[in-house]
């Protein structure tokens, strides 16, 4: 990789070693990141349990893939690899980052789940032979990775021919999500600073990313201004003004704005 991605590359590990996704929700300090309680504490607030989308994905997915390996980028704690170990799925685990690898495999510990594997992983450059997986999963992590096309045509090197890319989510335009980002110059879901690169695409700027791929299902999603756990001045008006606004706006309207767009591709 070039001397500019591997800068990219540091400054997104940077990030997401101080902010593995989950610790913005902890509202009770006196947890011990990695306990069982600071797990309950937070999953209400994680993926598969908030957006209800996520969790029928799942359970899809892993009545095909029984007994299949998975392999699942960007995992951060392991919310979504829990899921698929638990309905029978292999599940190899991996992200970027050590606290969030070392996060993962204390969950599955706690959950008494045995994964193929958890470890350090770099989705644009992962270490794994070409065809090794029959699924790779991703949610939330290609539009953050810095090349996003790089990342889906590793997804597509490490798949087998026939297997199953299921990436929930990019980050699209026109969204709500979009507009706010824009105008508040300021994150709606996270705490602190915003991560050093999210990339917000146009629906086939997306599915552009897929050569070499058969599009099972690409769906917009999160056309709702749903329930954030942020506070503040900025998150109140959100929370008191924007959100029940937009809200009012008739289902077919709002889909035009979704934030998210989640493909599931087979690999010819
Ligand atoms: C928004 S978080 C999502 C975490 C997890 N998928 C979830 O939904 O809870 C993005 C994750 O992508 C990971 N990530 C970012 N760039 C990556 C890369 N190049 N390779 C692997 N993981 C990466 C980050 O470390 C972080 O854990």
């Amino acid at each position: 990789m070039s001397a500019e991605h591997d800068e990219s590359v540091s400054a997104v590990r940077d990030y997401w070693s101080v902010h593995t996704l989950g610790l913005q929700y902890v509202t009770d300090p006196r947890l011990e990141p990695g306990s069982a309680e600071f797990f309950a504490h937070i999953r209400p607030w994680m993926n598969p349990y908030k957006f209800p989308w996520i969790m029928a994905r799942i359970e899809r997915e892993a009545a095909r893939l029984q007994g299949r390996h998975l392999l699942e980028v960007g995992c951060g704690m392991g919310f979504d690899s829990v899921e698929f170990l638990r309905r029978g799925v292999r599940v190899t685990a991996t992200d970027l980052t050590e606290p969030a690898v070392r996060l993962a495999r204390r969950h599955f510990e706690l959950e008494r789940l045995e994964p193929e594997a958890v470890r350090v992983e770099n989705v644009l450059a992962l270490s794994f032979p070409d065809q090794s997986f029959d699924a790779v999963w991703a949610n939330g992590v290609l539009h953050a990775t810095g090349d996003t096309r790089r990342a889906v045509a590793e997804v597509r090197r490490v798949l087998r021919p026939g297997g199953r890319a299921i990436i929930s989510h990019f980050y699209r335009r026109p969204s709500w999500m979009y507009t706010l980002s824009r105008l508040g110059r300021e994150p709606i879901e996270a705490h602190a600073e915003d991560p050093p690169v999210n990339e917000f695409y146009t629906d086939p700027e997306i599915l552009e990313f897929f050569d070499g791929f058969t599009i099972e299902e690409a769906v917009r999603e999160h056309h709702r201004a749903l329930p954030i756990a942020k506070r503040g001045m900025k998150a109140a008006l959100y929370r008191r003004g924007f959100q029940p606004l937009y809200n009012l706006l008739p289902e077919r309207l709002a889909l035009h704005f979704a934030y998210k767009f989640s493909v599931t591709a087979v690999k010819v």
